[in-house]
């Protein structure tokens, strides 16, 4: 079985983020999401992965290389525009020269892995298999109508749901799928939907089965999805600590400090992870705060947050919460009077002043 991941796509949702950084790079735990997908195909036997990129290959190139950190061959297949789940797929036939092949989709995380779907797919050898979960906003994904123990139908995000069965953005393949995503017919968004190449081999009697996950899962293609993919990796994390912290500081609970970290007159309550270089000084940073490389954080507080690398966050009075900062971003209060705020902010940027 080969491994097929889809880091394509725009990523709207995450503006203005996703303007210079693909969304699966975005990272959870001070990890890339697109890393986790990786690594749950690993765990599971696969050797050889497909990537599909688009506009932001270069970065997801190299973030990943040829797949040697995991001890597999990773192979990039370029799509040259966003056409639908079912078009990178059909882009992807040659790779996958006849096997079987599980579809990861690069933003999604699944705290349990895909190990046991893989297993029970290579014992039944259905034509597909898909993995659904209860959500409350059925709407915001394909949707799953069962009868018994049969896939009835499926429905790309509908308006008025017929179940609250969503499918995950996780697929198991065999080559059928490739006669269904060529006889589909583009979505009203314009895409090639992979709900309805599925659904195109249930009309046609091929056998689709399905398995309901109980433990956690989420699309983090928005920020509060992210905050609690960040929330959920951090509750799993081991107390590691490289960097030095000085005596007046405080830690608390699990947190992991990498190298060459400096931690001076401050309170770290976990859990908490910070990145190479970082310096934290005179600060508190609360739970479930994921802080990348080079950050320097003065004077300040900061919780539930993701402050992605290199920002430098400078005598903020109010605690910084449920926040996502990119790569590079200042934030600081100026000495000098009149007080008032001055912001220099990108396009579609969002900021709430409590
Ligand atoms: O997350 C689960 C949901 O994923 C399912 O419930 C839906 O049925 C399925 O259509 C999909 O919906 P989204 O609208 O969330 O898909 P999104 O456009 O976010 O794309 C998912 C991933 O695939 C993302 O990492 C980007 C990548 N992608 C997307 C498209 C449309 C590509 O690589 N190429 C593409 O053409």
């Amino acid at each position: 079985m080969k491994g097929l991941i889809l880091s394509g796509g725009k990523g709207t949702r995450l503006r203005p983020i996703t303007f210079t950084s693909a969304k699966q790079l975005v990272p959870v735990g001070n990890k890339p999401i697109l890393f986790y997908g990786i690594e749950a195909l690993v765990a599971s036997g696969i050797k050889e992965i497909g990537i599909i990129v688009g506009d932001t290959h270069k970065d997801i190139k190299a973030a990943v290389g040829d797949g040697s950190k995991w001890n597999i061959k990773v192979t990039y297949i370029q799509q040259d525009a966003p056409r639908g789940l079912a078009h990178a797929v059909m882009i992807a036939e040659d790779f996958m020269d006849g096997n079987d092949f599980v579809m990861y989709l690069g933003d999604n995380m699944i705290m349990s892995g895909v190990q046991e779907f893989i297993e029970g797919f290579n014992k039944a050898k259905p034509d597909a298999s898909i993995l659904l979960a209860h959500v409350p906003n059925p709407s915001s994904f394909g949707v799953a109508e069962l009868d018994g123990e049969k896939v009835v139908k499926l429905v790309e995000k509908p308006k008025e749901p017929k179940s609250d069965l969503a499918l995950v953005g996780v697929y198991l393949f065999s080559n059928e799928i490739f006669k269904a995503v060529k006889s589909i017919e583009p979505s009203p968004r314009n895409e090639l939907e992979i709900t309805d190449a599925i659904q195109w081999l249930i009309e046609n009697s091929y056998n689709v089965s399905f398995t309901i996950i109980k433990g956690w899962w989420k699309d983090t293609g928005k920020l509060n999805d992210m905050l609690e993919a960040n929330r959920m990796v951090l509750d799993t994390i081991q107390t590691e600590i490289k960097g030095s912290i000085s005596e007046d500081s405080e830690i608390h609970g699990r947190v992991r400090i990498a190298d060459n970290v400096e931690v001076k007159n401050s309170i770290i309550r976990g859990p908490v992870v910070i990145g190479e270089g970082t310096k934290i000084i005179n600060s508190y940073i609360g739970p479930y705060t994921s802080i990348s490389e080079g950050c320097y954080i003065n004077e300040s507080e900061i919780e539930h947050s993701i402050i992605l690398q290199n920002s430098r966050i400078d005598s903020i009075e109010t605690r910084i919460e449920g926040s996502l900062l990119g790569k590079n971003v200042k934030v600081s209060k100026s000495k000098s009077k009149p007080r008032s705020n001055r912001f220099m902010v990108g396009d579609n940027s969002e900021i709430i002043i409590l």
